[in-house]
């Protein structure tokens, strides 16, 4: 297995591009079932995910092609789908092991074929992570849900029927399966307590293009008029807000400069708020965002994940390991995910000062400095925060279970060399 190597204590400056968001292009890659035409996504990004999310989809008949080109000058990748004719609508364990959003096929394959099996993906590092959401919407859209075997089987007599749904919680995932599977549905359907991520608008975007009726983008009340077909499509996918994040604070960690090329001030409003309360200056630019943390001395804040526009649990091991240099305390509460402290004792491996109450909160009180240890963690953004102590940290740091990386992060250490960070990958046999 690859490890990471970084040498810290290198002050990181120049311009990063910001690549195109994963958690948008999982569901748009599920979206293009919904078809028989091609749906042609640019700005994709290459990741191990976006790889095994294809790897599903070829395997249920979706013809794939990969193409190379530019976005805004910048080479990155534009794939086609299309799925003419399913060749089985069963996404089996072991693809859906390796990655939980397999469960996105779900919506679209029932609404077009009238029956889906998906393997349950389980719980995960980071929490139990049920589904109850999406198969009680689906079950009264007038779906027949059953578990058996350790798979979901999903039946509809004719057409899934529109229905007036309420969410308990507001689920981003579930958000985008029942969004999905209302657009071929018979009629009205209406979901209340709707996710808003940025990720969803893009969806919604692309549901649009390719003949769908939908109203409340944006919002917590999505209204969808079911229509009969849907077409092709091109589209765009917007920038991934929490790489510009994570590669935000690797600038405030370092004490330098950095300008994210393609990120969005407007999907990081949150995140902007709490690095300028901390003292780093953040310039918003029309299709950039520039993170400037030169002679700065950070200070604390405290930091409570919630659902967007809130702060978003997916950056907030990235500005723990911020707060663990920064001075004075900060208190970080979880609200998303009951197990997503992990990084914590790896962190404090590395000398931070972290006091963890329950598992909803931490305690950071800055030190002055870390030091490089060899470190893993469990899940993607874990791993990014450990890279992010590295980089500060006296000495050598040794990342370890890069895979979690190579799920979330295109071109990780080129990027972070790019501005000067001593980082490099050691490759191992598995
Ligand atoms: C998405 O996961 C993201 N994944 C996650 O990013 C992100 O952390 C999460 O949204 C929250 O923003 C993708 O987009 C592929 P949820 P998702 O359903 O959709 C509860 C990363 O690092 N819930 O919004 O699976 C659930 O337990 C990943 O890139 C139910 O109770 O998350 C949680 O507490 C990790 N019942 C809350 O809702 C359900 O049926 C939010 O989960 C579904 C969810």
């Amino acid at each position: 297995m690859d490890k990471i190597k970084i040498i810290g204590g290198n002050r990181l400056e120049g311009k990063i591009y910001i690549s195109g968001a994963k958690n948008a292009a999982l569901p748009l890659i599920c979206a293009s079932l919904l078809t028989d035409e091609t749906v042609t996504l640019t700005n994709m990004p290459i990741l191990s995910d976006i790889r095994s999310m294809n790897a599903l989809l070829e395997q249920m008949g979706t013809a794939i092609d990969c193409f190379d080109d530019f976005v805004d000058g910048h080479p990155t990748k534009t794939y086609s789908y299309r799925t003419q004719k399913f060749s089985n609508l069963i996404a089996p364990y072991d693809y859906v092991r390796k990655m939980r959003a397999s469960y996105y096929v779900l919506g679209p394959v029932l609404a077009r074929e009238g029956h889906v099996e998906l393997s349950l993906p389980g719980g995960c590092a980071i929490g139990a992570r049920p589904m109850d959401i999406h198969l009680s919407s689906l079950e009264q859209m007038g779906a027949k849900i059953e578990i058996k075997n350790g798979y979901v089987h999903a039946d509809i007599d004719g057409k899934l029927k529109g229905a007036h749904i309420t969410f308990h919680t507001a689920s981003v995932g579930a958000t985008c399966n029942i969004l999905m599977a209302a657009t071929l549905a018979e009629g009205e359907t209406i979901i209340e307590n709707a996710a808003k991520e940025p990720e969803i608008g893009d969806l919604i975007d692309l549901l649009i293009d390719m003949g769908a009726k939908i109203e409340g983008k944006d919002t917590s009340r999505l209204v969808i008029q079911g229509v009969d077909t849907l077409h092709g499509a091109r589209h765009k996918v917007i920038a991934d807000r929490i790489e510009a994040g994570s590669y935000g604070v690797a600038a405030a960690i370092t004490g330098g400069r950095i300008e994210l090329i393609n990120a969005q001030a407007s999907t990081l409003r949150t995140p902007i708020e709490i690095l300028k309360a901390m003292g780093v200056d953040v310039e918003e630019k029309e299709n950039s965002l520039i993170i400037d943390a030169t002679n700065k001395t950070l200070v604390g804040q405290d930091i409570m994940t919630d659902y967007y526009p809130g702060f978003p649990t997916d950056l907030q091991a990235q500005f723990m390991a911020l707060m663990c240099v920064a001075e004075g305390a900060s208190l970080v509460t979880e609200n998303i995910w009951e197990n997503r402290f992990m990084h914590v004792p790896e962190l404090m491996r590395m000398g931070a000062n972290i006091n963890v109450h329950g598992h909803a909160s931490a305690i950071v009180r800055g030190v002055k400095k870390l030091s490089g240890a060899p470190v893993m963690a469990t899940d993607l953004r874990a791993s990014f925060a450990l890279i992010l102590a590295g980089l500060v940290a006296e000495g050598e740091t040794i990342v370890n279970r890069v895979y979690h990386l190579d799920r979330g992060y295109e071109k990780l250490e080129e990027k972070l060399k790019g501005v000067g960070a001593n980082i490099e990958r050691i490759k191992e046999a598995d």
